[in-house]
């Protein structure tokens, strides 16, 4: 099983193309017969990782888009409720820096991440519909954490070694109440390799909130190994790059590829801002 880039992928190899007659279907609120269980999981259980499904539902029947998008996440798994099973991400005008909010809930850009910053859930899989892009930005990345594995170990075992030690999390996925004793036993890897296939759960800025309210500074060495992974991340050579328009769905497994986008500006009518519904996915 191949997981690993190592190039980039191509917009044609993960865009699932479909014809005149699999669109109409798709108006119709049917997914093309084709576009099957055991096809998804591939998709995303082995290089890309991924995939974008482009139906061309246009933005004015909302209700048509989620409908088919919901049957496209019900063939990877079961639909995890924590923030409900279908969570409009969108810019509710907070401040992640001030309140304990999710950084999707905001305009700025999220940093590379996994999904959940909890200590015993994660979703395996993560989807987005895009019922409406922003003014400008937005954009969807994604960058592949086996590559970097692959990058480290050849050129800085001592990063990949680093990224094996639990650290803790700030608590900001439902589920967990805040206290002290339950932030300092929030503590969980970057990089859980114990299975045939890694786990990789990364969110730069809660581990590092984390530790700032925990009182337990991360070592030096430590955040050299972070500054080596984001510096990896960041280079556009290592990142599938995207802007989702009205309609586009995509889906993505969440322990092995880290998303992020970029930071975006609204329009100033409201009834037209950027607005995506997350999914978190549970593996059968
Ligand atoms: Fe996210």
């Amino acid at each position: 099983m191949q997981l690993t880039w190592n190039v980039v992928p191509n917009p044609e190899e993960v865009i699932i193309q479909l014809d005149t007659s699999e669109e109409q279907q798709i108006q119709q609120g049917n997914i093309p017969e084709w576009l099957t269980k055991k096809h998804v999981l591939n998709l995303v259980n082995e290089r890309p990782g991924f995939f974008i499904v482009k139906t061309g539902i246009s933005d004015s029947n909302e209700a048509l888009q989620r409908t088919v998008y919901e049957k496209i996440c019900l063939l990877l798994g079961r639909l995890n409720t924590r923030y409900g099973a279908f969570y409009d991400v969108k810019d509710y005008g907070g401040d992640y820096r001030e309140s304990r909010i999710p950084v999707s809930q905001t305009h700025d850009t999220t940093g590379f991440h996994t999904d959940s910053s909890a200590l015993n859930y994660y979703p395996k899989y993560v989807g987005l519909l895009c019922i409406r892009p922003a003014l400008s930005g937005g954009e969807s990345l994604l960058a592949n954490a086996l590559d970097f594995l692959e990058y480290a170990e050849r050129l800085m075992p001592e990063c990949s070694a680093l990224l094996k030690i639990p650290v803790i999390r700030d608590i900001v996925t439902p589920g967990t109440e805040f206290s002290m004793e339950n932030l300092r036993a929030n503590r969980f890897p970057v990089l859980n390799d114990e299975s045939e296939i890694p786990v990789f759960r990364y969110m730069r800025y809660w581990i590092e909130r984390g530790h700032e309210k925990a009182e337990i500074p991360l070592p030096e060495a430590y955040i050299e190994a972070l500054n080596e992974l984001d510096k990896f991340l960041n280079k556009p050579e290592n990142q599938f790059r995207y802007a989702m328009e009205s309609g586009d769905m995509l889906i993505f497994n969440n322990t092995i590829l880290l998303h992020n986008r970029t930071a975006f500006t609204n329009p100033p009518e409201s009834k037209k801002e950027r607005l995506m519904v997350r999914t978190w996915i549970d593996a059968f």
